[in-house]
């Protein structure tokens, strides 16, 4: 029986145990140059130390016009390397593998950041305002600009990146069919659909090497599950690497958070993927997993590979060590709407809690 604590190897890479850390953004940890800065190392520094295996660096802006806000964490230029590179001696030092998810928001960019772009004109956060469709040199631009992105995170130091395909940003944008309506190599067919990941896929591949770790976060329903596993299917044939389960566009399930036995439907999404890519690439589900009760028993089961954990180990980050090794910790209060991990991590009620 495979348990929590047991090593997985990602592309060439150990990592010591099945838990990661999901991507989590925080706000005003930047300022408006994008800059990592001291509260983002120490926030990675402190949950690698309680024993995740491997930690998946918050959503992080390829342009500047792709930011969710002014004062979110980019790597879109070489200035912005240095800071990074203390993010991943921190996690390294603890025995932590260590990834960063690369995101840009293109249709439901912030009017603040840059103007709406996506696959094709529909409505963004302005029902009013259409987005505007990305010529094919735009596309190719906009690739290049995840690729760049991810040579800096390998300059620091990053084991691997991670593309944001789910979530509704742009490259979920290209997969979905409410939004994407073109009819040239980047629409209509599952395979054109997913192209434009696939590609980035590719060139990364070719830009940062064969043991450089490529994760996506994909759509686990799209409109439906064999589909969403159609486009991850594009994704694994161009080299990814790694596969975490979320959600997309086109599901709005209202008991999707309800806990039905052991997990919710949300992780019942990666449970049906990596029940399909078994024994082929490692995959991992994430939503409502909040006690150590129920790692155990997606893992023990076999039921996925490694459990993504976002607001439990945002509320403590000993989370891991009660999965681990059975210590004590401050459960997530499982807020209606989680107001602190984004903007004040540390004014998280169950975070306060604890007496340090
Ligand atoms: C504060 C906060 C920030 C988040 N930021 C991101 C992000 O940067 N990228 C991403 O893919 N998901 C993000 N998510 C979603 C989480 O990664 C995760 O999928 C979600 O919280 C459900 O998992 P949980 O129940 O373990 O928290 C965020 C969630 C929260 C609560």
């Amino acid at each position: 029986m495979i348990t929590a604590n047991d090593p997985i190897r990602i592309n060439n890479t150990l990592v010591k145990n099945r838990l990661t850390m999901a991507p989590t953004v925080k706000f005003d940890y930047a300022g408006e140059d994008g800059k990592v800065t001291d509260k983002h190392i120490e926030h990675y520094r402190e949950r690698a130390q309680h024993g995740c295996g491997l930690i998946c660096v918050e959503a992080t802006a390829v342009t500047p016009g792709g930011r969710f806000a002014k004062n979110h964490m980019g790597l879109w230029e070489d200035e912005q390397t240095e800071g990074h590179k203390a993010i991943t001696a921190a996690c390294h030092e603890y025995g932590a593998v260590v990834i960063i998810q690369l995101n840009h928001t293109g249709i439901t960019a912030n009017p603040q950041c840059g103007p709406a772009i996506g696959p094709s004109a529909v409505p963004t956060r302005d029902p009013e305002v259409l987005s505007k469709e990305m010529s094919i040199d735009e596309i190719h631009d906009m690739q290049e600009s995840f690729v760049s992105a991810a040579v800096r995170a390998k300059n620091a130091g990053y084991d691997g990146v991670q593309l944001h395909g789910c979530h509704g940003y742009l490259i979920n944008q290209f997969v979905s069919k409410k939004t994407n309506l073109r009819q040239d190599e980047y629409g209509g067919s599952d395979e054109n659909r997913a192209r434009f990941c696939a590609e980035i896929i590719r060139s990364v591949r070719k830009e940062c090497g064969e043991d450089f770790i490529i994760s996506v976060r994909t759509t686990g329903i799209e409109p439906d599950i064999a589909t969403a596993i159609s486009v991850a299917e594009e994704y694994v044939k161009a080299g990814c690497d790694y596969l975490q389960i979320s959600t997309g566009i086109e599901w709005e399930d209202p008991s999707a958070k309800e806990v039905e036995g052991h997990y919710n439907k949300f992780c019942s999404l990666g449970v049906h993927f990596h029940e399909h890519f078994k024994g082929r690439i490692p995959v991992s589900c994430v939503n409502g997993i909040n006690t150590p009760e129920q790692v155990r028993y997606l893992i023990e089961n076999g039921l996925t590979d490694t459990v993504d954990l976002g607001r439990a180990v945002l509320a403590d980050p000993a989370f891991c060590e009660a999965v681990l090794e059975g210590a004590p910790y401050s459960k997530c209060f499982d807020c209606p709407r989680c107001q602190y991990g984004p903007m004040m991590p540390h004014k998280c009620p169950a975070y306060s809690a604890i007496a340090r």
